[in-house]
């Protein structure tokens, strides 16, 4: 689908917020800067969150206690793929929903439920839902 402005990368966000449940591990590819941290966004808020969503560059993991609880993982400073593995995700995998940026550098290891693919358009940002 087309997204024109980053508002329409958001409400995409609250639209599968709507269809996630723990368990659920949502796969984000694109570029840098493609909206795949603006349609996380989305997700969080519509879950409940109030406040501050940043991009989890350093801990590579951040959770939130929505409803779904949710964890908030970003793969780009990814070092080796063993560290994927140290990343603990699977102890989140029954209780949470997993949103997880840069998804293929996780190199397969982790099989996505939603795969969202984000691309630069001529006007805004094209999704692939799959
Ligand atoms: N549909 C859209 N149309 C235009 N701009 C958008 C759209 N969606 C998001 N943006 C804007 O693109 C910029 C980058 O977005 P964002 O940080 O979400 O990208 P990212 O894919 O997470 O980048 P990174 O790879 O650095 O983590 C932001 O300024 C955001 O507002
Ligand atoms: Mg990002």
């Amino acid at each position: 689908m087309h997204l024109p402005t980053a508002a329409d990368t958001l409400a995409l966000g609250a639209q599968l917020a709507a269809r996630i449940g723990p368990g659920d591990i949502v796969g984000l590819m694109g570029e840098l800067g493609a909206g795949k941290t603006t349609l996380v966004r989305g997700i969080i808020g519509a879950l409940g969150h109030r406040g501050e969503v940043r991009s989890p560059t350093f801990n590579l993991v951040q959770e939130y206690e929505t409803a779904p609880p949710v964890c908030h993982v970003d793969l780009y400073r990814l070092e080796n793929i063993r560290q994927v593995i140290d990343l603990g995700l699977t102890d989140y995998m029954t209780t949470h929903a997993l949103l997880i940026e840069w998804i293929e550098r996780a190199n397969g290891l982790i099989e996505p439920t939603i795969r969202v693919h984000l691309t630069f358009a001529d006007v805004g940002r094209e999704a692939e839902i799959t």
